[in-house]
């Protein structure tokens, strides 16, 4: 290596390694009509009334206010006009020297009455992603992240077994008409987050408060996953498929075998078991990263040593690495990191979050583990779910009063990274 630099410890990845950035269709396309834009407009005042119960006790709370407390924060509405200007997003994107964008197809655009399909919606994103490619930008392909057309919705989504035809369909039309080959194709973001979130804890839509529904949605999404590896291989068979999966690295301090063992059964409940369930259909790991979990005894210990970030989650960005190489020791699958970022508005921790990131990837590369890519969360500031748009992600700024989309700072640095890599790759 020729020159010194504060990124050397991010070296060395190869050639092909895929720096990018990733966003979802209903976070930053604008206009969307699906049961989470249902869900939405029923739902924002009373998000706005009661905010300063969820949030008022976060640091970044006095900055956050005005925001979080008004409506229209809960409202997707225009979010940050990806839809109509990617093309500009992906010249942002090259000036970051990235070489991926994780993104996908809004099945609510392609299919919005039951069984018909939008030539025109279909066209577009046939335009989308040859755009990208045509701008050097490998893609890595989405098929659903969380939301639906209200049809599916009502017919009662994933939790009825019966349905997932549905989404077979969805699919092999998509197959059948995209006209773009793809060497990443995820079929489905974070089934143990969605399944958790809509049908347990009650808090994104249908807010259901079952465990059993839970598990049965969970189910239904591995048997979607299984069915559409297929069809997409028949399809694409250079494709490599798989999905975007959750996992926490779960850890404790002591060394008694009872935090041991709760670390084990964790780990196993949370990040395991929906492998398991598709682990033959799996070309590689797709791996979201956002928090560790640490355990004493039979409990958790997520004490407040550690810095946290806008949304009051505990950082540990070294946690990446050390997850990475626990998960490809156990499955022999090559980690492809998905989404991992950090919920920061004023732009002060996320290079901190890279570079931890990224060492840590380097060490668990050069102890076995296959790394294909780091692909960060998010691209462009988007619509955070059910917190609306306050909690800041991207790499790229969006003002979203004039619809600017502005390079931050820690994303400048990243991009030197990327190119110092590939310069000494
Ligand atoms: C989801 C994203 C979300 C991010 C940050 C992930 O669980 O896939 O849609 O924006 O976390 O909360």
């Amino acid at each position: 290596m020729s020159k010194t630099t504060s990124s050397d410890s991010q070296l060395p990845f190869s050639k092909k390694f895929l720096w990018g950035a990733s966003v979802s269709t209903h976070q930053v396309e604008g206009n969307n009509h699906n049961q989470w834009t249902v869900w939405e407009l029923e739902n924002a005042a009373q998000l706005a009334r009661s905010a300063k119960d969820r949030y008022g006790e976060l640091e970044v709370w006095g900055e956050i206010k005005g925001e979080a407390t008004r409506p229209g924060n809960y409202v997707s509405g225009k979010a940050a006009e990806h839809y109509r200007r990617y093309r500009d997003d992906f010249k942002l994107a090259k000036q970051l020297n990235l070489n991926a964008i994780r993104s996908g197809i809004e099945w609510s655009r392609v299919e919005p009455k039951e069984g018909q399909f939008n030539e025109r919606a279909l066209e577009h994103y046939r335009q989308y992603f040859t755009e990208m490619k045509q701008q050097g930008i490998e893609p890595v392909l989405t098929l659903w992240h969380w939301t639906m057309p209200e049809w599916f919705a009502d017919k009662g989504g994933f939790l009825k077994r019966a349905n997932t035809k549905y989404f077979t369909r969805y699919v092999q039309y998509v197959m059948e008409n995209i006209g773009v080959n793809f060497t990443y194709v995820i079929t489905i973001n974070e089934p143990t987050i969605y399944s958790a979130f809509s049908y347990y804890y009650k808090r994104w839509p249908p807010q259901h408060a079952s465990l059993i529904d839970s598990y049965f949605v969970l189910k239904n999404l591995a048997r979607a996953h299984k069915t559409a590896y297929k069809l997409i291989k028949s399809h694409q068979p250079k494709a490599r498929v798989g999905l975007a999966h959750n996992c926490a690295y779960v850890y404790t301090d002591d060394d008694s075998w009872i935090s041991s063992l709760s670390v084990r059964i964790a780990h196993y409940i949370g990040n395991k078991w929906f492998i398991n369930q598709v682990k033959k259909q799996q070309d590689f790991l797709g791996l979201n990263y956002y928090l560790g979990h640490r355990i004493k005894g039979v409990r958790s210990a997520n004490t407040n040593d550690k810095p946290l970030n806008d949304l009051g989650w505990r950082m540990e960005p070294e946690l990446l690495g050390k997850l990475a190489e626990q998960l490809h020791s156990e499955y022999g699958l090559p980690i492809l990191v998905t989404e991992t970022g950090v919920a920061d508005k004023n732009d002060t921790h996320r290079k901190w979050w890279i570079q931890n990131n990224l060492s840590s990837l380097t060490l668990a590369q050069k102890r076995g583990a296959q790394i294909l890519g780091y692909i960060h969360w998010s691209l462009l500031d988007n619509f955070e779910w059910a917190e609306g748009f306050w909690p800041r992600f991207g790499l790229i700024e969006v003002d979203y009063k004039t619809q600017r989309h502005t390079i931050r700072s820690s994303a400048k640095w990243y991009a030197d990274v990327i190119k110092h890599s590939r310069d000494h790759a």
